[in-house]
């Protein structure tokens, strides 16, 4: 079984990638492959509504967001982490969510269905939890169970020693990680059970218009 594990962050080796690394190393310990995709320095547009991306299953701008779409279905959870930036999420990752998860649905591709993720957020001082809430919202659209911790996942600091000191924040991501694990031995256990998908109906999509 394999992990992404997404850097929001300009800093290839900051803060938000040291909080990942200590979830990869415990993935692996726990017999779960991984992989670190960095989104960059360079701009990430928003997206620009389109709808290309029905049509061609992929984005209509060739950047990091195809490149994730190309590699995501063949990982079984996915993390996704962000600087916070103005007490939001980073703009690159939000723009980067909203292209991959909009040309996922639009397309109808199951790429992220019921596969497990969670978001984890760097911060020096405050904004956390409404970077939190922020990232959580793309998944419970996307019919992605959540994987909890023993608190919200953050970690705390302007560099990455900062973050190493941050032992709660460290030890919430190992929990993290060893959660998401158990999660996945589940799912595939029952799978292989023969637990079956859920049924899933037609989408009704209304605009709140009902006549
Ligand atoms: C544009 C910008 C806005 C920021 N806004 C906040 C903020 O609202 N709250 C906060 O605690 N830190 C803020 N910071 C600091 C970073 O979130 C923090 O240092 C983070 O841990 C850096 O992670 P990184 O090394 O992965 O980039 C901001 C940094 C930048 C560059």
């Amino acid at each position: 079984m394999k992990v992404l594990l997404v850097n929001g962050s300009p800093h290839e080796k900051g803060c938000t990638y040291t909080a990942l690394a200590e979830i990869a190393t415990t993935l692996e310990s726990e017999g779960i492959e991984t992989q670190i995709f960095w989104l960059g320095i360079k701009p990430l547009s928003g997206c620009i509504a389109c709808k290309t991306c029905a049509k061609i299953g992929k984005c209509v701008f060739n950047d990091k967001v195809n490149e994730f779409l190309a590699i995501a279905n063949n990982f079984d959870g996915y993390i996704f982490g962000s600087p916070v930036h103005w007490a939001a999420a980073s703009g690159a990752i939000t723009s980067f969510m909203d292209r991959i998860f909009y040309a996922a649905n639009c397309s109808g591709q199951k790429i992220f269905y019921l596969k497990p993720a969670a978001a984890i957020v760097s911060a020096r001082r405050a904004g956390t939890t409404a970077a939190f809430d922020q990232l959580n919202k793309y998944f419970t659209l996307m019919q992605m169970p959540i994987i909890a911790s023993q608190y919200w996942n953050m970690v705390h600091g302007a560099k990455p020693e900062d973050v190493k000191k941050d032992l709660e924040g460290l030890q919430t991501m190992r929990t993290l990680a060893r959660n998401m694990a158990f999660y996945l031995r589940c799912k595939e256990a029952g799978l292989k059970a023969g637990v079956p998908l859920p049924t899933q109906e037609v989408g009704i999509y209304t605009n709140f218009i009902r006549d």
